[in-house]
Parts: structure tokens; sequence; C-alpha cells
């Protein structure tokens, strides 16, 4: 029996750490034939994750270039892509969330006439500008998919108030599946050497990340400025941050907050690594989507540094609190998960909004159905 080709395309980090087990799961599916294309638009932080999870692309298709836009990653993932899918002819192409690579690989795949799975659809600020430009490349991903895997009912309810065509699965989402292999059981060493030799519990480690276009300028002066105030006035606390690679969240960060004792700026993570940091801190502060699922998921409370965000469901449950952009409120706010017992335990509680660790096998699941390879379609998660 010829076998059903999946090509799951990604590019950045956080489309890798949420595709790569399910692109694992894809290959144990006897009825398919999972193929790997990297766009490539992140690269040192792309590679990581695929180490991390062991997997080795089948197409690499090698476009990140210094001081990148969206609208030149775009222009080369749809010449690139383009070529490889008219070589390949997928039965069906999978993008993931948000970033360009997403937007451009759903464009070149719907341009080949293949059909689009869409991995976490249906994620809605409703604010077109905020976060630029992930916001529009999720609606417009919306529209060019003809498989949404909804990562909750939410999710899928914000999808149904834009009517899209094709059909939704509530599946969870991947990275509580990716944690699986990334946390174990929270014993094993850091790979990162500077991280075996804090002492987490002698001090309060508050775990940071900062990156996303809308807050470059005036918010992440604001962001950085306030966590440099915090670490000054808070001896005790260590805060590390593992900074991004985007040049100008390099400069801006080293400005702010390299000469501060009690900031610990370090390379990227890898994703073991990112993952166990996390569960051995007293808390997290980020910009970061993908933070916004996992922290919850270890107890973590959460200050988001946003002024809105996509994933509601954890600030219901508690664990996660919108801080802003502006410095005097998150300080307030970081200050008092310092200083008040009870507000830190009324937010430190495992919630897991997002998913079982049961996502990749649903949507694989959902894939043979849609085909006609299996008789029903998963349970919802
Ligand atoms: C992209 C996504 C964003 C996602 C983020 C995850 C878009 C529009 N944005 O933003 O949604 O949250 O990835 O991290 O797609 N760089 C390196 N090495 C790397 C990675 C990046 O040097 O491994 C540098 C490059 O100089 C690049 C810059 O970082 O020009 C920015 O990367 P880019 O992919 O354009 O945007 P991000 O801000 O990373
Ligand atoms: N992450 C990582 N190393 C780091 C910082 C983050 O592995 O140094 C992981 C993090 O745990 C999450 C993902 O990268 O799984 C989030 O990626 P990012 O913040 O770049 O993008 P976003 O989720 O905001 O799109």
């Amino acid at each position: 029996m010829k076998k059903l080709r999946v090509m799951s395309v990604f590019g950045t980090r956080p489309e890798a750490i949420k595709m790569c087990p399910l692109a694992l799961e894809l290959a144990s599916r006897p009825e398919l034939e999972s193929l790997v294309c990297l766009t490539g638009q992140h690269r040192e932080m792309l590679d990581s994750v695929m180490d991390t999870f062991g997997l080795r692309p089948d197409y690499d298709l090698d476009l990140m270039e210094a001081g990148q836009t969206p609208s030149s990653v775009t222009r080369r993932v749809l010449e690139k892509l383009g070529e490889t899918l008219e070589q390949v002819r997928p039965d069906l192409v999978l993008v993931h969330g948000d970033t360009t690579t997403t937007f451009a690989g759903a464009l070149a795949a719907f341009y080949a006439k293949i059909p689009v799975g869409h991995v976490e659809a249906g994620l809605r600020t409703w604010d077109r500008w905020s976060p630029y430009p992930e916001e529009m490349n999720r609606c417009l991903v919306g529209r060019l998919a003809e498989y949404h895997f909804a990562p909750t009912r939410r999710n899928r309810e914000n999808l149904l108030r834009e009517a899209v065509e094709g059909k939704i699965f509530v599946t969870g989402n991947t990275v509580i599946d990716a944690m699986r292999y990334t946390v174990g059981d929270g014993s094993r060493p850091f790979a990162c050497d500077t991280l075996n030799s804090v002492d987490f519990f002698g001090r309060r480690v508050i775990a940071m990340t900062c990156h996303r276009r809308e807050n470059y300028g005036q918010p992440m002066e604001n962001i950085f400025s306030a966590v440099a105030e915090l670490a000054r006035s808070y001896p005790d606390a260590l805060v590390i941050y593992p900074v991004h690679l985007s040049p100008t969240v390099q400069a801006a960060a080293r400005r702010h907050l390299a000469s501060i004792p009690n900031v610990l700026l370090t390379a990227p993570l890898d994703a073991g690594d990112m993952h166990r940091l996390m569960a051995r801190s007293y808390l997290v502060m980020t910009d970061s989507g993908g933070l916004q699922e996992e922290a919850p998921a270890l107890g973590k409370p959460v200050l988001v540094l946003r002024r809105e965000t996509e994933r509601p469901e954890a600030v219901e449950a508690g664990t996660v609190a919108l801080a802003g952009t502006e410095k005097a409120q998150i300080l307030r706010m970081a200050a008092e998960l310092l200083d008040d017992a009870d507000k830190y335990a009324a937010m430190a509680h495992a919630a897991n909004p997002y998913g079982d660790g049961h996502a990749c096998r649903r949507i694989a699941d959902a894939i043979l159905w849609g085909f006609g390879l299996r008789s029903q379609p998963p349970e919802e998660f």
C-alpha cells in the first residue's frame, strides 16, 4: 500500500519544539511517510532543538540571513519551498503556529495545490498589530488550511467565529508532549555548565525571556529597566535570562543588564535546559508564547511581559498574570510575588489547560481519519 506522505515544514525554535514530537509520532505510523522540511528561518536555535529530539531533516532550505525581515523570509520561503514541494509532492503539508515560516509555508503549499494542516490553530488576540506579525499570520493560515488542530476548545470557538473552511480537531498543545522528552524527572544536570553552579535552593531564581518584535524599542527598554531595578532591590534573587540571538534583543539586553551582579545573561539554552531551568525556578517573567504554556504545567507562576495574550486559559486558571510593558506595573507585580507568600502560593499550582501529553497521537489519528485510513476521528482533548 502506498503510504500517505506528510511533510512537516518549520523553521524557528518554538515551531521545532512543538513539531518534533509530532514528526516522531507520524514516523511511528505504518500508514504514513513522515518528511521534515526545515526552512532554516532560525539556525543555531533550530539545530539545537533537532539535536534534543534526535531528528534529522529530509530537506533544509537554510534560509536565515543576518537582519532578515518578515518580507525577506516570506519571499525566500515561497521560492525555495515552492521548488521542493513540486519535487516531492506530499499529500499533506503541516505548518505550526504563527511565524513567517508558518504563513509562507502554508501559502507555498496552497500555490502547489497541496492541502495544509495547521497545528496550534485558532489562537487569537483579535488585535491585528499585537503580536506583530504573528496575529495576522495565524488568521491568514486559518484561511489557507483545510485541517485545523486547535489546542483548546476556545481555540476552536475562535476558528468557528471566523468561519474557516475544513475540519477542526481539539487536540491539546504538542508542547506538553514535548515536555515528556525534555523535563524527564527533572534531576538531570544542565548541559549549560554555568547553570550547574547556581544555588537553586539558597536563592530565588527568576527565569526570564524577552524577544518579541512588538516589544522592540520603548516596551523592551521599559522591561529591561524594570528587571534591572528588581534585581537591585532584591539582591537575594537571581535573574537568569538566556538572550535570544536577535541582534536588536542582544544589544538592548546587554546595555541594561550585563553589569548587574545578580542578573545572569546566557546564550540561548537547549530546550531541555530551558524546561529544567523553569522547573527549578521560583518565578518566570516572559513575553514568549511557549513559556506561557510550559510554566503552568510545571507549577510556576508567570508574569507575561505583554499587554495582551492569545493564551487566556492559564490566566483563567490563575497561574499566569499580564504584567504589561510599563516599568512601574512590572515592578509592582514582581515585588508582590517576591514579598507576599499568599499571593505567590495562589499562583504556584500546576495547571494543564493546554494539553495532556497526547496531542501528537490525536493529530496523527485525525490525519488518518481525514484521509479515510481510520474509521473514527480522535477523541477531543
Ligand atoms: C521569530 C518569529 C516569532 C517567534 C520567534 C521565536 C516571525 C515573524 N517571528 O521571531 O514569532 O516568537 O521567532 O524565537 O517569524 N538569529 C540568529 N540565530 C538563530 C535565530 C535567530 O542569529 O538561530 C537572529 C538572526 O539574525 C535573525 C534574528 O535573529 O535575523 C531574528 O530572527 P527572526 O526569525 O527574523 O525573528 P524572531 O524575532 O526570531
Ligand atoms: N526556549 C529554549 N531556550 C531558550 C529560550 C526558550 O529552548 O533559551 C524554548 C521555550 O522553552 C519554549 C520555546 O523556546 O519552548 C519558546 O520559544 P520563543 O520564546 O523563542 O518563541 P515563542 O514561543 O514566543 O514564539
